[in-house]
């Protein structure tokens, strides 16, 4: 495990202070996502009582491997606490998500969450938002369309595409946008411009989710608020 690789897992071990018997869990995607699924599959090993609502397909087969009961939408409406990575922590908890294809589901979890708690190494921590790529997700026939209004309004979207060839196809069967926005100064307007789009299913942009950020380096953790 590389340095980096261990700040996530330190952050993901600390999210678990927030897990108490009873609780239903979000579980958020991505790599240190990963890290806290696998740590909390070991505490459900040795009696903790949770349930959990996977944010990807990918989560959810991580979870059921490790034998963390799983729940769905069906079952309740209301999730105490979702724990999940991101791209990039902008003061305010601003955040970009979606570097792995799963921004929708992680949204409509992290949005049925009372709290949302973010893990993350602190090469995630930006001044403001926009490095990296803001992933838009989009319905196949339009994505298109939705490209030519993106870059009327100065913003350059590919289609992302899977390492092994082909459009990356997200747990909907839509496509994602990756786009070059410039650096955000503005993340609720840029938002609002997005959302008009007709064609876009939602943006990797989490304004006002988060309640709290778990920031780790190599030998210190930090704790972010808005
Ligand atoms: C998945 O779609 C993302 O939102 C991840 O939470 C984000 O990309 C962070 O990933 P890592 O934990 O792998 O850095």
């Amino acid at each position: 495990m590389d340095a980096r690789d261990h700040a996530k897992e330190l952050a993901a071990q600390r999210a678990l202070e927030f897990i108490n018997d009873g609780m239903i869990v979000g579980l958020g995607s991505g790599s240190t996502a990963r890290h806290f699924i696998r740590l909390l599959g070991a505490r459900v090993q040795t009696g903790l009582k949770i349930r959990g609502i996977p944010s990807s397909k990918n989560s959810e087969t991580l979870a059921k491997s490790l034998a963390i009961p799983i729940i769905d939408f069906h079952q309740t409406s209301l999730i105490d606490v979702t724990i999940d990575g991101a791209d990039e922590i902008a003061p305010g908890l601003a955040l970009i998500k979606g570097g792995g294809g799963a921004l929708l589901r992680e949204k409509i979890v992290a949005s049925a969450s009372k709290k949302f708690i973010v893990v993350a190494d602190s090469s995630k921590i930006v001044e403001h938002l926009g490095k990296f790529p803001l992933p838009v997700e989009v319905i196949p026939m339009a994505a298109p369309l939705v490209a030519a209004k993106l870059s009327a309004l100065k913003i350059r979207a590919q289609v992302r595409q899977q390492s092994s060839g082909g459009d990356y196809i997200t747990d909907e069967g839509n496509l994602i946008l990756d786009c070059d926005c410039g650096p955000i100064l503005d993340p609720r307007a840029l938002a609002a411009e997005i959302r008009a789009i007709v064609g876009v299913v939602e943006h990797g942009l989490f304004l006002s989710m988060a309640e709290l950020a778990i920031v780790s380096s190599e030998n210190e953790i930090s704790i972010l608020r808005p």
